[in-house]
């Protein structure tokens, strides 16, 4: 089955992700390479219910591959979750002619995609934009390299001082529920301890950890936290800790805001062009109402029901390694 588009609008929505430029620059240009007039919707969902449609070209995304943030800027739109929110969008939609829609986001801006689809028939394909890479049905999300890069070069300085005068450091890093940034990152900046929702392992697994680590020799200690962990964030974390071994003075860092900015990574690059080039695609091969992932690299379409509502699991043979080279 194909599906006639003539006119195609492409949104950014919830927490932004360096390479979410590189994705609409994609979807841009592959509108313009099959005849599709393309249209930015500027501030996610807020922007649909604005009316803040504009017509791009190929030069409007020109140069900005290399940029962070998103050109069309990024919004989590409250009124986009009510009904009434949804039919103005719908009408601004359809006062601008458009035919279909890619929504570049993560789970939340898919569940949005997923009803304006049901209730008004808009073919909407989803392309993976978030850091936390925490969506089902692609083995990466865009922005999710650049910040693990991120988080590296800045655990790498820290590690620097914490050497210099033998300190204990707690740093937390974002992911929202999921511990995929922790993990990786702290395997590549060989973190002492990282601590993840997905495997608790409880203060006196820490505590233990850490007695380990002295006695091995080990001067200065990095915990990698990641946000979403049941032990609280790093500060309550370094509480709890040195209430229990109070000779222990730890540090804390959160780095926050930082693993969403930034150049995106040239594999990041890669990814959303290639995904915003197979959102077009799929949208013209007559499919929606999915999501566009990279699967054992390859290109795969996940509907958007199991997208919002499986999870990824953590590689847990990637916990042994950090146990095993940290030590
Ligand atoms: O989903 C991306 C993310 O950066 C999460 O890692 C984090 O929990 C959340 O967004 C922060 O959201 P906000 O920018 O709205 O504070």
């Amino acid at each position: 089955m194909t599906r006639e588009i003539r006119r195609l609008g492409v949104l950014t929505s919830g927490g932004d992700a360096p390479g979410m430029n590189a994705a609409i620059r994609a979807v841009v240009r592959a509108c313009v390479h099959h005849g599709i007039k393309p249209y930015g919707i500027r501030e996610g969902y807020k922007g649909l219910i604005d009316g803040q449609i504009e017509p791009m070209n190929a030069r409007s995304v020109a140069n900005i591959v290399n940029q962070g943030g998103t050109l069309l800027k990024s919004a989590r739109s409250q009124a986009f979750r009510t009904p009434e929110g949804r039919q103005t969008a719908f009408e601004n939609f359809r006062s601008a002619d458009l035919d279909a829609l890619v929504v570049i986001g993560g789970d939340g801006s898919f569940t949005g995609a997923t009803l304006f689809e049901k209730e008004f028939g808009i073919p909407v394909v989803g392309v993976p934009g978030t850091i936390d890479n925490d969506i089902f049905g692609t083995d990466y999300t865009i922005g999710y390299d650049t910040a693990l890069n991120t988080v590296v070069e800045a655990v790498d300085k820290i590690r620097d001082t914490a050497t210099s005068h033998n300190r204990l450091f707690f740093i937390e890093v974002m992911g929202r529920d999921a511990g995929f940034i922790a993990l990786n990152s702290g395997i590549g900046c060989g973190a002492e301890e990282i601590l993840i929702p997905e495997a608790d392992r409880g203060i006196d697994h820490l505590i233990k950890s850490l007695e380990r680590s002295d006695r091995a020799g080990k001067t200065s200690s990095i915990v990698l936290v990641a946000e979403g962990g049941k032990g609280g964030g790093a500060f309550e974390l370094a509480k709890t800790l040195e209430a229990r071994l109070p000779d222990y003075e730890a540090r804390v860092t959160v780095l926050g805001h930082i693993q969403r900015g930034g150049r995106p990574s040239c594999f990041d690059r890669v990814l959303a062009s290639r995904l915003g080039v197979a959102a077009v695609k799929t949208l013209l091969e007559g499919s929606s109402s999915v999501m566009v992932g990279v699967r054992n690299n390859a290109v795969a379409l996940t509907p958007f029901a199991e997208a919002i509502s499986k999870h990824n699991a953590i590689d847990k043979a990637l916990l042994e390694v950090a146990d095993i080279v940290s030590i």
